[in-house]
């Protein structure tokens, strides 16, 4: 099984940390596809046949990326606005990604206590990523178990590097619907 690891964080090289150190780790395995948004597309031109063969050639799929604003960089949104079309994705014909598995890693600055009912942030992160999972259901996709990493400024290097090795167990891990 092959693992397609679509990450959007428009300073990935430069002012990222977290989401640095999570995707070097999964580059150490030959099962997953590294596939940085921002980085293809500068311009925010997106190139909808070459993404859609991407999805088409995994059989998982993870949307990697900081949460701004309880929501994700903009590329992402507009990715799905380009990749997802009618009859390919959705609606009569659009069973393309049928059976795959989504999933989200998401990083977010406010600690993990915040995300709760009794938190500031007041919902969960399985809550903020509900549009993930609607799509997901949409395009008949199964949903996945969220993958997160709170307190993204004073995450120490060593709770870092445990929080990339256990990315990497549940990136790979083999579902019961998995191949
Ligand atoms: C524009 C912007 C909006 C942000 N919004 C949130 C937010 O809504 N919730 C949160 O917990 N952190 C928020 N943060 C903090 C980021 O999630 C955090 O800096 C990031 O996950 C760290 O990952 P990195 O080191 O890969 O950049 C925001 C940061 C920026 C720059």
């Amino acid at each position: 099984m092959h693992t397609l690891v679509i990450v959007v964080h428009p300073g990935l090289e430069e002012g990222s940390r977290v989401n640095r150190r999570l995707v070097k780790q999964l580059r150490e395995s030959e099962q997953v596809t590294i596939h940085e948004l921002y980085a293809n597309y500068p311009d925010g031109k997106i190139d909808v046949e070459r993404e859609q063969e991407l999805l088409l050639g995994h059989k998982r799929v993870i949307f990697q990326f900081p949460l701004w604003w309880y929501s994700a960089p903009p590329l992402l949104k507009h990715w799905f606005d380009e990749v997802l079309t009618f009859g390919w994705a959705y609606g009569p014909g659009g069973d393309r990604l049928h059976g795959q598995e989504w999933m989200v890693a998401v990083t977010a600055g406010s600690p993990a206590e915040s995300y709760g009912p009794e938190g500031y942030n007041r919902y969960s992160l399985e809550e903020m990523t509900r549009p993930y999972e609607a799509t997901a259901n949409l395009v008949g996709a199964n949903w996945l178990p969220l993958f997160g990493v709170c307190n993204a400024m004073q995450v120490s290097e060593e709770e870092l590097g445990l929080a990339a090795c256990q990315y990497m167990e549940q990136a790979l891990s083999i579902t019961a619907r998995g191949r």
